[in-house]
This record gives structure tokens, sequence and C-alpha cells, in this order.
């Protein structure tokens, strides 16, 4: 049997191959969204199941989905009644747009002060080899004291579309006691957190149609209805003065938080001042009645991600566009779904836009919002891990981003994950200039392997 404390000891004297490894990894543009990246996809795969092999997981399969392939890999413990640990991540990024806002490029991995500079440094390319260098720096000082599965998939990013249909055909394959979701991320450095909500996510594409040509705004101004004017005026209807979303029916199937809930969460560290910091903006703004904590963790909202219209260019030109592009998304919270809302957005534009356009709208893979049980033995392994690590016990929160696996392994698997994470609000995640704070990330290692040991019941 090994020792943790080697284990520990181990992982501390290999920090700077497991930021190699890292650095490697984040030079691969694995951008699901974008088809140009298809042999990237497959390239981190390939490199996923290169360090596994080398990590000394000869059982690892790179499998096919309709998009981008998982890779599972399975190591048992010779322990014999040795628990499951299912390891999600996904390999996975998001578009670097835009790229001249960078100040290195986000595929040559750059340290500056105490920071990994790249895309997907922190969501999640980090939090993966974090967890792959725990086990590995186990699995290096002796007897592994766990099972350990691994599923990480290259869809995440754009809303698992093909992960629920993979789950339900292998689920003897994915057959464990718990999984670890390293996803998540921390409050701050001081401050190692548990997740235990998430919302989920629905989004769509909405396309307003004018004239067949851009036509002169001169010639035509004043006659025929601008694409662009529609849809702003559109976009602007979706929320009421109290900043409530104002689609019939969206608030319907909300479950309100208990008196209980909001007194748990107003304790949480983190103040509106955190929340200007972090983002630059002048101000904060919001539903009425809620504060930012309950707003971010238990309330819906809707988004709009991107438009585009018309002439933006350097200077002037004078034209009525001939359509008008919005990317619209909901961020939603438990029992809230998908199909209903996409009814309800097409309800509300039927209702509310003008017969002098035409229009479509698509709706892209999202997920369901996920709350999970805090009291699994799983989630007090990883409070005595971080405890264990950082001296204090770790904070429960909601989070406003979304993991629609999570929601997927609770229906098809009938399993709650153990969500954590050692990416900080500072990382700038789907920015220009994401980064990955190291010596956080040192102790999410330390913590892993703590975690491991504890949830075997091993001292
Ligand atoms: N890791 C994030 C989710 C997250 C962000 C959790 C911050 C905790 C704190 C994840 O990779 C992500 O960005 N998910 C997408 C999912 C969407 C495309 C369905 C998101 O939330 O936008
Ligand atoms: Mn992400």
């Amino acid at each position: 049997m090994s020792l943790r404390s080697d284990a520990l000891e181990y992982s501390k004297n290999n920090y700077d191959f497991y930021q190699g490894i890292l650095q490697d990894f984040i030079e691969i543009p694995s951008i699901s969204t974008d088809p140009i990246r298809k042999p990237n996809m497959l390239e981190a795969a390939n490199f996923i199941k290169n360090i596994l092999n080398q990590f000394g997981i000869q059982d690892v399969q790179i499998l096919e989905t309709k998009g981008h392939p998982v890779v599972f890999a399975e190591k048992k413990s010779a322990i014999k009644e040795a628990l499951t640990v299912l390891i999600y991540g996904h390999y996975d990024v998001q578009p670097p747009d835009p790229l001249d806002l960078w100040k290195t490029d986000p595929f040559k991995p750059a340290v500056r002060n105490d920071r990994l500079f790249g895309r997907g440094a922190s969501d999640m390319k980090g939090q993966i080899i974090a967890s792959l260098a725990a086990y590995h720096a186990i699995n290096s000082t002796g007897q592994i004291p766990v099972n350990f599965k691994f599923i990480i998939e290259g869809e995440e990013e754009i809303g698992s579309p093909n992960l629920a249909g993979f789950l339900a055909k292998n689920k003897d394959l994915l057959k464990c006691d718990v999984i670890l979701n390293p996803d998540a991320g921390m409050i701050s450095p001081e401050n190692p957190t548990i997740v235990y909500g998430l919302r989920g996510m629905t989004y769509f594409e909405l396309n307003v149609y004018g004239p067949d040509h851009d036509l002169h705004s001169g010639m035509y101004g004043g006659v025929i209805h601008n694409p662009a004017l529609v849809l702003s005026e559109l976009i602007t209807k979706m929320h009421d003065e109290n900043w409530k979303v104002t689609l019939p029916g969206f608030y319907d199937d909300v479950i309100p938080l208990s008196d209980e809930e909001r007194e748990q969460l107003s304790r949480l560290p983190i103040t509106e001042d955190d929340l200007i910091r972090q983002t630059g903006a002048p101000a904060l703004w919001g539903e009425k009645d809620y504060n930012p904590i309950e707003r971010l963790g238990a309330r819906p909202t809707l988004e709009i991600n991107g438009m585009l219209s018309g002439f933006i260019g350097e200077g002037s030109k004078t034209i009525i566009p001939s359509s008008a592009m919005a990317k619209i998304s909901m961020r939603t919270v438990p029992n809230q779904d998908p199909d209903k809302i996409y009814q309800q957005l097409k309800n509300f534009i039927e209702m509310n836009i003008p017969q002098t356009v035409k229009w479509d709208l698509k709706q892209f893979a999202g997920g369901w919002a996920s709350i999970s049980d805090i009291s699994h033995p799983g989630v007090i392994a990883l409070t005595k891990a971080l405890e264990n690590v950082w001296g204090i016990p770790p904070l429960f929160k909601r989070e406003g981003g979304s993991i629609p696996v999570v929601a997927s392994m609770q229906r098809i698997l009938g399993k709650d994950s153990v969500l954590t994470g050692f990416g900080l609000p500072e990382d700038k995640i789907h920015s220009p200039n994401e980064s990955l704070h190291l010596p956080t990330w040192k102790k999410g290692i330390l913590s892993l392997i703590h975690f491991f040991y504890n949830y075997a019941g091993i001292e």
C-alpha cells in the first residue's frame, strides 16, 4: 500500500513536468465549434490517450460519436473491494476571438507572473491535467486506492450535443461510485469551493430578413423597414423595466429560492465590488428583487451573445441592410425545459415581429440545470481534501455557468457529480487572455490526491 505523503511529495517534485504537459496540450487548438479544427480535435483526443498510456493506463479508447470523439480510460485497483471514481473532463475549448486582443498567441502558452496564459489553460485543460497528475503521483508511488475511470469529451463548449446518446449507450462502461467533475471553479485563491448547482443553457440564432439586397438608405429610407431596427426593437422588448424576461411563461417552472438557501447564499464572501473588479464594468445590473449571488446562481437570464448587421467597417456607408442576426441564449435554472423555452421564444417573436420582415430561428444544443446532493460520501471526501490543503473548509456555491453533462449523468446514469475546480474568477475564461493561476492549480493537484485517499478511506 502506498502512502499519501509519498504521493503528495512526488507530485510536488513533478510540478514542472505536469506543467510542461499542460503547455503542450494548450498548443493544440481544439476549438469544437470550428469545422476547420476537426483534425485538431482528433489530435487533442490522441494527446490525452498518449498521456494516459505514458501514465501507465493501457486500456484507453477513442470512441466515435456523431461529433467529436470521447476518450475513455480505465485503471483497476488491485484492492478487491476498491470504489470506482469516474473523472469527467472536456478537451475542447472556446474560440479565441477576438484574436487581436490577446497579449500573446492563445495557442502558444506563456507564463507571466504566477499565471499561465493560453486558451483552455483554466477552462479546462489545466483541470484535466491536474486530475491526471494526481492519479499519476498516486500510481507512481504505490498502489492506487480506487479504480479510476476517465471520460474526456470534445463537445462541452458547444453544449455536448452527442454526449447524452453516448451515456445511454455506454452505461455499463461508465458504472462507478462517484463522478468527479473539476470543470467548476473557486471563489478566490483563499476559498476552495464545492459547486452544488449549475445553471442550464439553451442557445438560439435569430435571423431577420428584409429587402433581398442592401439598399441605398436615401432611395428607400422611410419606405422599407430596416431589419437591424426590427431586430433591436424586438430584443429590447425581451426585458421589462425590472429587467425580468418577458417571454410569456418563462418563469412558470422556476423553483423559488427557500429562505434558508437565500440565507446561506448571502453568507458567501462575494461582494458587489468583487464583481465590478473582476469584470471591469462601471456598475452592476440585473433582475429586481434578487441580490447578485442569487441572480447568478438561482435565477434564469436571457443574453445577447452577438449581433451582426449592415456596415461595420471604418467610416460610414449609407445603407439599409438586407438582414440582421442575433445570437440569443438563456441561462436556465432547475426544472426549466429548453424545449419549452424554444416555444416561448418562437411565440414571442410571432406576436411581436412586424409583417414587414421575414425571419427564422435556429436552436443549438444546450443542457438542463442541475442541483447535486451534498451529503454524498464523495462530497464529504472532497470537503476534507480541500480542508487538508487550504486549512479551511470549502464554501458551497451555486454556479452561474453550465456543464450539460451533469444533468445528463443524473438522468441517464442516476448519479450526481461532485463538482469543483481550481480556476478563479480572474482567469478570463471564454475571453481573450485566458490564464491559469499556477499556485492555485498546484494546490488543486494536492487536494485531488487527498480526495482519492479520503474517498477510499485510507489515511
Ligand atoms: N467550465 C465552464 C462552466 C463553468 C464556468 C463552471 C464557470 C463554473 C464556473 C464550461 O466549460 C462552460 O463554459 N460551459 C458552457 C456550456 C454551454 C456551451 C452549454 C457555458 O457555461 O457557457
Ligand atoms: Mn467553458
